[in-house]
């Protein structure tokens, strides 16, 4: 299934799309921690906007419907912070969320010059650290989100991003 699925880059006329998808995919996620102002579930359209124009934002598309999608944002200190990854709860478990991560990962390093890649994940949320640790991923602390959900912060170098496939 995988197979048909195909990344590009996000354009502006995918936003709302991407909004509707990451509604319904982090509504797991809003379950497990009991909260339902988490900050993928509170992010208004038009910030969303801004950030595909703005950042780095990667969908999946499945003909012309966006099944997945990622975003990157290169920070000043050459880390790059990778966020929002998402995929169709339908098309989960068929490697597009990895695939969405070497995409961000790839272009965060060759156009915008980032030299490690950072994110974080619900502490409580075992399927989002397995699949981040497979690609490479080690913790290296924790935060609390502004939801209030304890976060786990995981880190890798770039140079490591090719050899994850
Ligand atoms: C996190 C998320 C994006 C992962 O997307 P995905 O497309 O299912 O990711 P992958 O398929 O690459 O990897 C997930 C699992 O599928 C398995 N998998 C990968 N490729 C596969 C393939 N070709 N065939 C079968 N299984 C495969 C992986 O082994 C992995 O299993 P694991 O649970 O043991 O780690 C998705 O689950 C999601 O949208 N979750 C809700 C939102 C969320 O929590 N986002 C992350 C915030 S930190």
């Amino acid at each position: 299934m995988g197979m048909s699925v195909t990344i590009s880059v996000a354009t502006e006329q995918d936003a709302e799309q991407i909004f509707r998808l990451q509604y319904l995919c982090f509504q797991g996620e809003a379950a497990l921690y009991g909260n339902y102002r988490i900050e993928p579930l509170v992010q208004t359209l038009d910030s969303l906007r801004q950030e595909v124009a703005s950042d780095c934002v990667f969908v999946a598309r499945l003909g012309d419907e966006v099944v997945g999608s990622v975003r990157g944002k290169a920070t000043e200190d050459g880390s790059a912070a990778i966020s929002r990854l998402c995929v169709h709860p339908r098309l989960q478990g068929h490697g597009i969320g990895a695939r969405l991560l070497r995409a961000a990962e790839s272009a965060l390093a060759e156009e915008r010059g980032a030299t490690r890649f950072r994110l974080v994940a619900g502490h409580r949320s075992e399927g989002n650290l397995r699949l981040y640790r497979r690609v490479g991923y080690q913790a290296v602390g924790r935060a609390k989100g502004s939801d209030g959900v304890e976060m786990i912060v995981l880190e890798k170098p770039a140079g490591q991003y090719a050899q994850t496939a």
